[in-house]
């Protein structure tokens, strides 16, 4: 049985043709509901790990879980239909061996139907990547600012400031489009860097910090819908406070709770008008 639809979901190969023809728009979706709405305003929907920290308020990504992001994933597929969806693999879930990362590669593929994965690593981890898009896993890198490698980094600091660290950040770029990734994801580095690995990739950049002139950009939903609940970094923009809306209808209901304004009878069952 095959089942149609009339929206076709962007698919990983059509959004490098993206690159010098127009910006690929992105943002992170954990669950269902913001899936929903973000679904036709995007390009790309990125299941992010980050979802340590803004959803489950951890103080870090280090310890969610493969199948935890397998399970968000599997919620964002199944309520979008447009948007194509990559899901982070978090840490420890693919640097031990190239068979551990593409059994929990395949695994969340399989559990949630997302489009490809994201890992986070420098030009050692493109041997993973070209094992994992040999085998028919597509791959988005992640470089720069690497929020998994915040105990080896010494904190969430910009990267790429000196020449040393600028001509690695590029190495691991060009390392990772070399093994076949699709595209890279810029983080936390030095505009004018991030604008340069642009030019010398034949394969698109998605800047978070990174420069306008990247191939696409991607921010954390709740920071740009200020759901964060904190100061947003400076690479980010609020572009609604939704958050107050939040704050306000919740606020109403319960003084209608209190108040006994609701629920009223036209809210209760078996009532005889
Ligand atoms: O986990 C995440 O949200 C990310 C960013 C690139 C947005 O990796």
């Amino acid at each position: 049985m095959s089942v149609h639809t009339d929206v076709k979901r962007i698919s990983v190969p059509q959004l490098m043709a993206y690159k010098g023809q127009k910006k690929i728009v992105s943002l992170t979706a954990y669950n269902a509901p913001i899936a929903r709405l973000l679904d036709e305003h995007l390009d790309m929907i990125l299941v992010g790990d980050s979802t340590a920290m803004v959803g489950y308020a951890l103080p870090n990504t280090l310890t969610i879980t493969a199948e935890q992001m397998a399970f968000h994933a599997a919620a964002v597929v199944r309520c979008t239909q447009r948007a194509c969806v990559i899901v982070d693999m978090p840490f420890g879930s693919y640097q031990e061996s190239l068979e551990q990362a593409f059994r929990n590669c395949a695994m969340a593929m399989a559990t949630s139907g997302c489009d490809g994965i994201k890992m986070e690593g420098g030009a050692a981890l493109a041997p993973t990547t070209r094992f994992l898009v040999e085998r028919g896993i597509p791959v988005l890198a992640h470089v720069g600012l690497m929020p998994q490698y915040v105990n080896t980094m010494g904190g969430f600091k910009a990267q790429g400031m000196t020449q040393e660290s600028a001509d690695r950040i590029l190495n691991d770029a060009l390392a990772h489009e070399q093994a076949g990734a699709f595209g890279v994801v810029l983080e936390g580095v030095a505009e004018g860097l991030a604008r340069h690995i642009t030019e010398k990739l034949s394969i698109p950049t998605i800047g978070i910090g990174g420069s306008p002139d990247c191939d696409g950009q991607v921010l954390v939903t709740e920071d740009i819908l200020g759901l964060s609940g904190a100061r947003i970094p400076k690479f980010a923009k609020q572009f609604a406070d939704v958050g107050a809306l939040i704050s306000q209808a919740v606020g109403q209901y319960a003084g209608d709770v209190r108040s006994g304004a609701f629920p009223t009878l036209d809210n209760c069952f078996g009532v005889k008008k």
